[in-house]
């Protein structure tokens, strides 16, 4: 259901990763990190790898979920890996998931897991087509079914505007 006269993409060029350090400004009042920080990072590369794949402005139209699976601690190095799983008419369903690095120890922790929707846009500011994107492998090929799983329930779930 995507855009029909664009070329499709493989799956394997739509990711990204950032990694930052958590820095004392990031802390929430108990001294670890806040979760707010966290999200916002979720959105920041969930944002590049949905411009990287549609080469437009896009925004995020819904966090679909957030699992907080473990504390993160002021001075870790939090990387973030997000995935395109699923593209719709002019929609996109980017996974995330969130790794905490102790830089003392090297101890890695997986701390979180985000799905996010984000929407392509054009000049105008409305949706606009976008590339197929096309899972090559096992794996792409299992998260591109769930994923489009999703997004036919995402559809049935829309609140009205
Ligand atoms: C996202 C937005 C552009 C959608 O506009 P709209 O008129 O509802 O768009 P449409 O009904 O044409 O739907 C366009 C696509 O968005 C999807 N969509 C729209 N709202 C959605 C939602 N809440 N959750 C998931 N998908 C959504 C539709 O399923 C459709 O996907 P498809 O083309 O792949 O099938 C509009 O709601 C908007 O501008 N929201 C604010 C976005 C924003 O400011 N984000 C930053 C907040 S911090």
């Amino acid at each position: 259901m995507t855009g029909p006269h664009l070329p499709p993409h493989p799956m394997k060029d739509a990711h990204a990763t950032v990694t930052r350090q958590m820095m004392p400004q990031d802390a929430n009042p108990h001294g670890n990190v806040h979760g707010g920080v966290i999200m916002r990072t979720v959105d920041e590369v969930a944002g590049i790898v949905a411009h990287r794949h549609a080469r437009r402005n896009v925004v995020t139209a819904r966090l679909d979920r957030m699992d907080f699976l473990e504390p993160v601690f002021i001075g870790n190095a939090l990387t973030l890996t997000a995935q395109l799983c699923y593209c719709g008419r002019t929609s996109m369903e980017i996974m995330i998931d969130i790794h905490a690095e102790n830089l003392d120890t090297g101890e890695v922790v997986h701390t979180g897991t985000a799905w996010l929707t984000m929407i392509a846009l054009n000049e105008r500011g409305r949706p606009v087509p976008i590339a197929p994107v096309v899972p090559e492998t096992e794996d792409e090929k299992r998260l591109h079914e769930l994923g489009h799983a999703r997004y036919e329930a995402r559809k049935k779930e829309r609140v009205p505007g």
